[in-house]
């Protein structure tokens, strides 16, 4: 066994050596010649990444950054909004600091830079992998105009807790989802990693590790889980990312196994390098190196060298590394060669985006006017948009006719800020249309749109300070009505029209960073307002505004309409519109299981059995895994969504009922549009592993395909099933298909499934 390991590890560094490409060995040769004339000092410098403070992602900030850059002491800088301003930086870089070393520039860049683009959990809704891509890449191209060459997206946390802010920034529960959207915004971004286009630019993916698992959905909050969880169900998505060659990785806040990420070299080395073989950079979020001190691990001087020491490249806003690792390099607390591989790998990526060759190559004034916030940008995010919403309900309403008069009512119908959703740091808004406007432009002349606000966001008018911040005030400041008026001048506004459209829920900043909440519901004054609309007898559409999955029994059960809207970035009033008559046939798809209550989460569909599960078609029985109160269902399942048309599932035909280790079979089902109109379905496979080593999830998404079918067309989509779709970690954490029998399940949403089975010989 030890020969056998022995012999792999010589083939493996021989076979690296050999495939080092010529470039490569240009590249080395080039960045060793540079550090040779580098001191120690502008080694660190290189390690350094202050933010210059255009657009706010934090609280802290930092200062001098010219004088800095010109001592050497700058390798990066965020939060820079503006070609010219980079350019000015840029310059004194290259023609004030001793070495001229270019500078590489990033931003966060989440969902689109100034044409926003849904938040990434309404993406991920669209389940549409090439949209997502070209989300991506026209992102890359409207960001790289303004002088921008690094983002740090894809954020790929897997999310189960609906209380935690930040599953807005993510693409849900299911790893394989994640998986494949986090390759697709790779892609976007970098394009096919080399950079030769000054359209593509380093995606970083984050953060790194688990802070979607953050303890009781509370941000930045401890995590502690087991490795055969951390590998198969939340490690994937990153590597998918490592996988398809992201050029750099984020640290995350909370800590792993005990120790911060931020300094955990078993995370950043063993497993990222080693494991993985991540060739790019890593960085720390925000000011993660010197919150280490808070986690309580040690002094600033000790958390940066640990940091340094366990594969943290560069100092995210903190500056730690400038203050510290000098002092420990002259107690003899890190080498030299410590520091060496950090900076090799900050000059590889500055050499790779091909900087030292043209510091300019990012920095053409012309560019931005060309092609930021272009039509053809915004048509693309309109149509994206309008695929991500998801149909929870509808009884015979929707899609509204372009006729008569409709009241659009609601905190959210009026407001521009509230529309692209948080971390759309670089949407300029005052420019989205607000959903009257929308409502109207796509409705026409023939239809009348009343507006009335109806209610504030909440009643308590602290919370809605917090949710309204970065220029997201929803103007209670002048607001001289008592709510009782305000709900009253709705119902008038109600009395006259024929259908009522109530624009309800969260205002951007309700989820997103330090957004954690420990009620799900639509916030109170907004719920009495619904209640009150429904009792006018008049039909009622709710769009349902949120930055994750909301508990709405009450709504479900009362409300005949529900069409969840996520925030749909820039364009998002329009494509709303274009859903609510019928110009588009919604198709989205919960990436995320929405919760009957809040109680209920953590809940997600692949979740393990208990030796005492309910049995199928109860929903109480004493003795089992169940609560007393409210059902083990979730309100919606993951992957569920209604369209205007709908589709009939035929059963599954398998190529054979068996398979060997070599072998693959295929598993086909027909699908057929049953209505009037056309349509996109997402169909969905799901697998079991009927019995483990380990205990195996009930299920599990390992394919989907999104189909288009006009009225009464019938596709057949088929799925190749391999071995290599059946592996998991292992007790050993050996990643392995075991030989047994395997459920196959295919359909519309995790629930409604067509089922087959076959075995693994
Ligand atoms: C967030 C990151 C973000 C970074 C830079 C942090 O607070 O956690 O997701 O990329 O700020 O703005």
């Amino acid at each position: 066994m030890k020969k056998a390991v022995i012999l792999l590890a010589v083939f493996t560094t021989f076979y690296c050596v050999k495939a080092q490409t010529n470039e490569d060995k240009k590249m080395d040769s080039f960045i060793t010649e540079l550090m040779k004339k580098m001191t120690i000092e502008e080694k660190i410098g290189q390690l350094n990444f202050p933010g210059g403070g255009d657009v706010v992602t934090g609280q802290a900030k930092n200062s001098n950054i010219a004088d800095k850059v010109r001592k050497g002491n700058v390798g990066a800088i965020l939060n820079l909004k503006g070609v010219g301003k980079i350019k000015e930086i840029q310059k004194v870089a290259v023609e004030e600091s001793r070495l001229k070393i270019p500078l590489f520039f990033g931003l966060d860049v989440i969902h689109g830079y100034e044409t926003g683009f849904p938040i990434p959990l309404g993406l991920a809704a669209t389940w549409n992998i090439k949209g997502i891509e070209q989300s991506a890449r026209i992102a890359a191209t409207e960001v790289s105009a303004d002088g921008i060459n690094l983002t740090f997206s894809p954020m790929v946390d897997i999310t189960r807790d609906a209380r935690w802010g930040r599953v807005s920034e993510g693409s849900g529960e299911d790893p394989f989802l994640g998986g494949e959207i986090a390759k697709a915004l790779v892609r976007g971004y970098q394009g096919d990693n080399t950079f030769k286009k000054n359209t593509e630019i380093i995606a970083t993916v984050k953060h790194f590790a688990l802070y979607g698992a953050s303890e009781s959905g509370l941000d930045y909050n401890t995590v502690d889980m087991s490795h055969q969880r951390m590998f198969n169900e939340y490690m994937y998505p990153y590597k998918a990312a490592v996988d398809a060659g992201v050029g750099s990785v984020m640290a995350s806040f909370n800590d792993v196994d005990g120790v911060p990420a931020t300094a955990n070299k078993w995370l950043l080395t063993d497993v990222l390098r080693k494991k993985w073989g991540f060739k790019g950079f890593t960085m720390s979020d925000y000011t993660g190196v010197m919150e280490m001190v808070n986690h309580g691990i040690g002094n600033l001087q000790t958390v940066s060298a640990r940091a340094l020491k366990a594969g943290l490249d560069l100092d995210m806003i903190g500056e730690s590394y400038l203050a510290t690792l000098k002092k420990s390099f002259d107690e003899g607390k890190i080498t030299e060669a410590d520091i060496d591989k950090s900076c090799r790998y900050i000059l590889e990526a500055k050499y790779k985006l091909g900087l030292f060759t043209n510091p300019y190559k990012y920095i053409d004034t012309k560019r931005p006017a060309k092609e930021i916030y272009t039509k053809e940008n915004r048509d693309f995010a309109r149509k994206i948009a309008s695929e991500s919403f998801v149909l929870l309900k509808n009884e015979n309403i929707l899609p509204l006719k372009k006729q008569g008069t409709i009241a659009v009512v609601g905190p959210l119908a009026n407001t521009r800020s509230n529309m692209p959703g948080t971390w759309s740091v670089s949407v300029d808004l005052t420019k989205p249309a607000t959903l009257v406007e929308g409502i109207q432009s796509v409705a026409g002349k023939n239809v009348k749109v009343l507006y009335a606000k109806g209610s504030h966001l909440t009643a308590d008018a602290e919370l809605e300070k917090r949710v309204t911040m970065f220029e997201r005030g929803l103007g209670r400041e002048n607001e001289k009505r008592t709510d009782e008026q305000m709900i009253q001048e709705a119902l008038d506004v109600a009395s006259k029209s024929d259908v009522i459209v109530a624009a309800l829920g969260e205002s951007s900043e309700y989820s997103g960073e330090s957004s954690s909440r420990t009620d799900l519901n639509i916030p109170d004054v907004q719920q009495k307002l619904l209640a009150e609309l429904l009792k006018t007898g008049k039909p009622v559409v709710l769009l349902v505004f949120d930055g994750r999955p909301l508990s709405l029994s009450w709504e479900k059960k009362n409300v005949p309409a529900i069409l969840n809207v996520w925030f749909g970035g820039s364009e998002a009033a329009p494509a709303i519109a274009d859903v609510l008559f019928g110009d588009v046939n919604p198709s989205g798809k919960l990436p995320m299981t929405f919760p009957q209550n809040v109680g209920q989460v953590p809940i997600y569909y692949n979740h393990k059995n208990t030796g005492r599960p309910l049995p199928e078609g109860h929903w109480f029985e004493k003795f089992r895994t169940n609560y007393i109160d409210v059902s083990n269902e979730p309100l919606y399942p993951f992957g569920y969504g209604l369209s205007y048309t709908n589709f009939e599932y035929g059963d599954i035909t398998l190529s054979k009922n068996s398979i060997q280790e070599n072998e693959s079979l295929t598993a086909s089902i027909n699908v057929t549009n049953k209505g009037s109109r056309e349509g996109q379905e997402v169909v969905q496979l799901y697998l079991r592993d009927v019995e483990g080593s380990i205990t195996r999830p009930v299920k599990e998404l390992k394919g989907f395909e999104k189909i288009t079918l006009k009225p009464g067309e019938t596709k057949t989509v088929t799925f190749k099933i391999t071995p290599e779709l059946l592996k998991f970690y292992n007790s050993d954490l050996d990643f392995v298909a075991e030989p047994g029998d395997f459920d196959i399940m295919i359909g519309t949403n995790s629930q409604e499934v067509k089922k087959s089975s076959f075995s693994l010989k």
